[in-house]
């Protein structure tokens, strides 16, 4: 993949990023900026390169038109705070208000378009509707950046069909994930553990089949583990539980042990009344989750147990919060697991936090960034890097023809 290092003088030069701002918003209040924290660098790097640099990105499933809670503004302010220069911003994403932006932008300056995904044509199966909105985009520019880690594995107009109107290169955020995550599918050191969680199984069936190939530990929290916990015959009361699953899952299980690959499930979980943080909620053993209750974490005996396990790998890769963490009484198992981590990471291995929900949960639990090594703005992009799949983002990247 070209670097911005091979386009060029980019003096003067309208430079369109594409970036991942999708952050979580409580309202208009960004609850956790890492995305933007890590989209920076590239977008500061430009306008100290003296680009005309015109930032776009997605927030939320809006579906193809505008909706006030998923407007990119807010993002806009935080970008500028995070940059230490102004950000300008534009109500539209190639209408008058970004046409005007990009047209007053000096040499240095930085603008934001409003959310690609009031667009239609940014998602659009229609080839000839997301084209048209292609030719919109690029037009706003001489150079095309990609740097929306988080989005390459989507198919849509800003990731996928612009690079094939303008010059192009990856932005340093692209090229460091890629190359982390890559370790992960090479040769990575051995023990290799990946430790998933989040709420659905379904999800990271792709991740599962293909992991269940290269690693030697899988580490099964969250909301999804209830299914594999009633794939082993216990009784899991009100979890969640994706019956149309349980074959896969057997599946898996029985393909785990056929290859010698250890899946290390729950052993105890945090039974609560209800979905709540002031809920009536209990340890219990896994073979004794009450009818009336359901799980939102994995018990303090699993804690330890997936401690452990983490502990004894030198490469761990973990997608998905154990629990629910945003609920104080249900954080500790992703609190154990995050520990563990950095304990791998201090004696040297490497250590991938991937996801959205898991590199937030860190955040939250007041971990330091710096005790992971590596932590991916990418959620379902790199699970789906993992898969081995093809990036529609980074296949159009690799294309070295303008
Ligand atoms: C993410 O949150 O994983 C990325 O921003 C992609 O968002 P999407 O799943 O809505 O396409």
């Amino acid at each position: 993949m070209r670097t911005v290092d091979d386009l060029g003088d980019l003096r003067g030069k309208r430079v369109l990023v594409r970036s991942d701002l999708n952050v979580p918003l409580d309202g208009h209040r960004i609850t956790d900026d890492g995305r933007i924290r890590a989209s920076a660098p590239t977008i500061g790097d430009l306008a100290d390169r003296g680009a005309r640099v015109v930032v776009c990105a997605h927030l939320g499933r809006p579906k193809g038109k505008p909706v006030e809670e998923f407007s990119l503004a807010p993002v806009a302010e935080r970008l500028a705070e995070v940059l230490g220069r102004p950000v300008e911003f534009a109500t539209d994403t190639v209408g008058r208000s970004a046409k005007a932006a990009v047209g007053e932008l000096g040499d240095g300056d930085v603008a934001l378009l409003e959310n690609l995904r009031f667009n239609p044509g940014e998602e659009s199966k229609d080839e000839t509707e997301r084209a048209a909105f292609a030719d919109d985009l690029a037009a706003l520019a001489d150079v095309y950046v990609a740097d929306g880690f988080g989005a390459v594995h989507r198919k849509h107009a800003s990731v996928y069909d612009v690079p094939q109107r303008l010059p192009h290169a990856a932005g340093a955020l692209v090229l460091a994930e890629t190359e982390v995550l890559r370790r992960l599918t090479g040769e990575p050191e051995r023990p290799y553990a990946v430790v998933l969680g989040g709420s659905k199984v379904s999800h990271k069936l792709g991740v599962i089949d293909n992991l269940i190939e290269s690693v030697d530990t899988l580490l099964i929290g969250g909301g999804m583990v209830f299914t594999f916990l009633k794939a082993q015959g216990h009784e899991v009361g009100r979890s969640l539980l994706e019956e149309d699953e349980l074959d896969t899952v057997r599946g898996y299980l029985q393909q785990a042990e056929d290859k010698g690959v250890e899946i290390v499930l729950p052993v105890d979980v945090v039974a609560a009344t209800e979905f709540s943080a002031d809920a009536d909620h209990d340890v219990v053993g896994v073979d004794a989750i009450p009818s009336d209750r359901l799980g939102l974490d994995i018990g303090p005996e699993s804690g330890r147990l997936f401690a452990d396990r983490i502990r004894g790998a030198r490469t761990v890769f973990w997608n998905g919060p154990m629990g629910v963490f945003e609920l104080a009484p249900f954080a500790e198992g992703t609190r154990a697991v995050a520990e563990a981590l950095t304990e791998v990471t201090a004696n040297g291995g490497l250590t991938v936090v991937g996801g959205g929900d898991s590199a937030a949960a860190v955040r939250a639990l007041g971990f330091e960034e710096s005790a992971f090594g590596h932590i991916s703005t990418g959620g379902g992009a790199s699970l789906e890097l993992l898969e081995g799949r093809d990036l529609p983002g980074l296949t159009v990247m690799s294309d070295e023809e303008d």
